[in-house]
């Protein structure tokens, strides 16, 4: 009798340690995959790491994969910590993206062109409005970004796009409806996705993906998503409110030392402006007139 309820009060705080220890694991920033994202193709290809805090997507000649957000939203902040593949990845294709694919296409992305060993990634961006894209601006950067985790960031509310590279900002898109341009206003699902581009990303496609050193791996870290959660077939209309931090008038242009890094990056790292390229665009887009 008096053995049974010391084996009780034994039992009792071996639970209360645990569920401790649970409350203390509980209050790590970064949510697991599972809270925010599910597998939308490739599942063999898909690895949780370390609890789900860390995935791994892999690329062989069977396949690549990809993942996607849950929900859906209609603005916010949205960051990914990403670990493209070391050495050889020529051909390869890993991106980033806000992404609408009903009857209109929107997107807002982030693809990272891979390449042989030695020569550099390149970072393609894009933005597409109600079906429209063509608008890429292309970056080499300033770090390996096979080598480490680095955050790659859009902030998207009323006012401006704008693409981050860690903290640097590298490209921003203004809201110009006004002038006719057009801007991101539909409902978007977070993507990323790990594939096989040799037909173009890669020296327009000369440089192919090189199977003998498959599979090919891209890690991704931090899956907290800052965003205003909203429905394709029914938009929130409270996704402007200044309720959302990316909503408050900081986030409506960047500050003057963003400003500079930003002018920075162009100088240093830009390889490609739609609008700069006379040979496609004879009369620049209308959003390329205004800083
Ligand atoms: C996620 O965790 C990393 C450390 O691994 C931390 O630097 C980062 O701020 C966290 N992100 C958020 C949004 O809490
Ligand atoms: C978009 O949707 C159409 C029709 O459902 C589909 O055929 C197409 O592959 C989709 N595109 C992308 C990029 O998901
Ligand atoms: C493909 O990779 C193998 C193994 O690293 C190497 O021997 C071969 O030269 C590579 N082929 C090309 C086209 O780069």
């Amino acid at each position: 009798m008096g053995l049974h309820l010391w084996m009780i009060m034994k039992m009792m705080v071996i639970l209360s340690k645990v569920i401790f220890l649970l409350r203390v694991s509980d209050a790590t920033p970064n949510a697991s995959f599972d809270e925010n994202y599910k597998i939308i193709w490739g599942n063999q290809h898909v690895q949780l790491l370390n609890q789900g805090r860390e995935v791994q997507l892999s690329l062989d000649k069977s396949s690549g994969a990809g993942f996607g957000s849950k929900l859906y939203f209609g603005s916010g902040s949205f960051q990914m910590k990403i670990k493209l593949p070391a050495k050889d990845s020529g051909g390869i294709v890993t991106a980033f993206y806000l992404f609408l694919n009903t009857t209109v296409h929107e997107e807002m992305d982030f693809e990272f062109l891979g390449n042989r060993p030695g020569k550099p990634v390149i970072l393609q961006t894009n933005v597409f409005t109600n079906g429209l894209g063509g608008r890429e601006q292309k970056f080499s950067l300033w770090f390996d970004p096979g080598a480490n985790f680095h955050y790659y960031k859009l902030l998207w509310n009323d006012h401006q796009v704008v693409f981050f590279v860690d903290d640097t900002p590298i490209r921003v898109y203004k809201n110009n409806i006004i002038r006719g341009v057009g801007y991101p206003t539909h409902t978007l699902q977070v993507i990323t996705s790990f594939w096989d581009g040799s037909s173009w990303a890669t020296d327009g496609g000369k440089t192919k993906v090189n199977y003998s050193n498959a599979p090919f791996h891209a890690n991704f870290q931090d899956f907290n998503i800052d965003g205003c959660i909203s429905m394709p077939n029914s938009p929130n209309k409270d996704c402007a409110s200044q309720k959302y931090w990316w909503n408050n008038k900081k986030y409506w242009q960047l500050n003057p030392q963003q400003l500079k890094s930003l002018e920075d990056v162009r100088k240093k790292y830009m390889k490609y402006d739609y609008c700069t390229d006379k040979s496609r665009y004879p009369t620049p887009r209308p959003e390329c007139s205004e800083k």
